[in-house]
């Protein structure tokens, strides 16, 4: 077949890219990503107005980039966005950081240093669209440059965006100046104060912005005693493994104002209800429904926490902003069912100033109904079987009774949130290797599940087992020859 290779030509091409309907706060996080993916500890961010002008710049302590990694990185679409991310990273398409930049100002240069060395490269859209080629600068301007830190350490990146004609407004009757420019900023702050709770929380990264240390916030209110926590729930969408997590916050009535005005967020209580996306720990979408049902102000104590890997987001339709998603139609289902005893949990309290029993009141002593224990692979919490309660109900239910109990009571232990963090990665194709308890714990669950006609057959039956938290480490051809070894009967 005959074929010609045509070039794109720059100007029309730059139109488009930096009109993706970015703002300035969901540019800034993928900005951010980067650094994050890079492995930084410790992120800086600058906003400084200068008159009608300002300049951003980001400074992360992360891996860095060698000459080539940063030719290959400022090329548009640098990574196929078919091929496999690493676990945990947050880049999706290869063009975050000129599409976010873009959406910012008409100049991006980068100086990195990777294992001591330094390479550095411009994007100056002015001169692309003078010449309507894709002419990249392989030195930045002094001008730039001056503003530009010195790399401490071995590697490192800064970002210097410039020429921020989107971002001043200008040429719009929105066009910024100095109060509204730290009003942004400000906004800025909260926005990533929000986006990367989760990952700030964790401790490994710093994030500075304009000289104050980002604060994470949390939505579910996670420390405050009358929270009320569902169990993590995990299911299995085509083939990912979603977590699912609900939380009812307290009535207003339970808070003081400074709490009640920070769980309110930006948007404020009835805008910040349902679904909390993240993925890889980085909340992607929240504060709606997914179209599932209407934010009433009844249900506007319901936050649920939605975990996906980076590898649903086809299935998810993550989108090149990192802000907007679509659920799968099964995954829909499953949700709005949760949904819909969540948003009743919320209206019970809203209307009625009920609160369910206080979620982290413990006892001390044998009253605990979990105790943390050592163990070879490290603490987990287990369940105190003698509670006096669980010795009572023990004594007055049969023994056929008694033993499914138990089966559940090692299951909600298995399951706990606190015992699954950390749950190693599951190996495909191979047979894996399983303790005789592990084994038992199967085909005693299998049995069950059977018995009690949960499941019909093997498909369904695994189907089951693959998204119980016990069996995190199993895979399903693993699953599948203990079932036949042990001749589990469908009838
Ligand atoms: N701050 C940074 N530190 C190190 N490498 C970076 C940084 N920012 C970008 N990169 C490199 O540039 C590549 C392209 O970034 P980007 O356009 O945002 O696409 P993506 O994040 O989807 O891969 C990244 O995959 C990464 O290799
Ligand atoms: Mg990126």
């Amino acid at each position: 077949m005959n074929i010609v290779v045509t070039q794109p030509s720059a100007t029309p091409v730059i139109q488009a890219l930096r009109s993706l309907g970015y703002n300035a706060g969901t540019a800034i996080a993928d900005l951010v990503d980067n650094s994050i993916d890079a492995k930084a500890t410790k992120i800086t961010l600058e906003f400084k107005c200068l008159g009608n002008d300002g300049t951003i710049i980001i400074v992360d302590n992360g891996s860095g980039m060698n000459e080539d990694m940063l030719q290959i990185a400022m090329n548009i679409g640098s990574k196929d966005p078919r091929a496999n991310r690493q676990p945990r990273e947050l880049g999706r398409f290869g063009m975050g950081l000129k599409t976010a930049s873009f959406s910012l100002g008409k100049r991006l240069s980068v100086l990195t240093k990777h294992k001591g060395v330094y390479a550095q490269r411009c994007w100056d859209l002015d001169h692309v669209s003078q010449c309507n080629e894709w002419q990249l600068f392989t030195e930045i301007p002094d001008e730039v440059r001056e503003l530009m830190i010195e790399i401490e350490g071995e590697s490192g990146t800064v970002i210097c965006i410039d020429k921020l004609d989107r971002f001043m407004g200008a040429g719009t009757a929105n066009t910024i100046h100095e109060s509204s420019f730290f009003t942004k900023v400000r906004r800025i702050h909260n926005h990533l104060e929000f986006v990367f709770h989760s990952i700030i929380e964790f401790g490994k990264v710093q994030i500075n912005l304009n000289g104050n240390v980002l604060d994470p916030w949390d939505p579910f209110m996670i420390k405050h005693p009358s929270t009320l926590e569902g169990e993590t729930q995990v299911l299995n969408i085509n083939g990912n493994r979603i977590k699912v997590k609900y939380y009812v916050l307290p009535h207003a009535s339970f808070l003081n104002e400074q709490e009640y005005k920070r769980a309110g967020g930006h948007r404020g209580w009835r805008d910040h209800q349902g679904f909390y996306i993240y993925r890889e720990n980085r909340l992607l979408h929240y504060g709606d429904w997914l179209g599932m049902f209407q934010k009433d102000t009844s249900s506007q104590l319901a936050r649920i926490r939605i975990d996906l890997p980076n590898t649903a987001d086809d299935d998810w339709q993550v989108d090149i902003k990192k802000s907007a998603v679509i659920p799968p139609d099964n995954a829909k289902t499953r949700l709005e069912s949760i949904s819909k005893f969540v948003r009743k949990i919320s209206r019970d309290i809203f209307y009625f100033r009920t609160q369910g029993s206080h979620s982290n009141q413990t006892f001390k002593g044998s009253l605990n109904t979990w105790e943390l224990s050592g163990s070879d692979e490290g603490q987990q919490f287990i369940l105190n079987r003698n509670h006096p309660v669980l010795s009572e109900i023990q004594k007055r239910i049969d023994d056929e009774t008694s033993k499914l109990l138990n089966i559940y009571l090692k299951f909600v232990q298995l399951g706990s949130p606190s015992n699954i963090i950390d749950s190693p990665k599951v190996v495909e194709e191979v047979i894996q290797m399983v303790t005789d308890t592990m084994r038992e714990l199967v085909i005693q669950f299998s049995s069950t599940l059977t018995k009690l006609h949960v499941v019909q057959n093997q498909q369904q039956l695994l189907d089951a087992l693959i998204t119980q938290p016990a069996f995190d480490g199993l895979n399903r051809i693993t699953l599948k020859s203990i079932l036949e070894e042990a001749n589990i009967s469908y009838e």
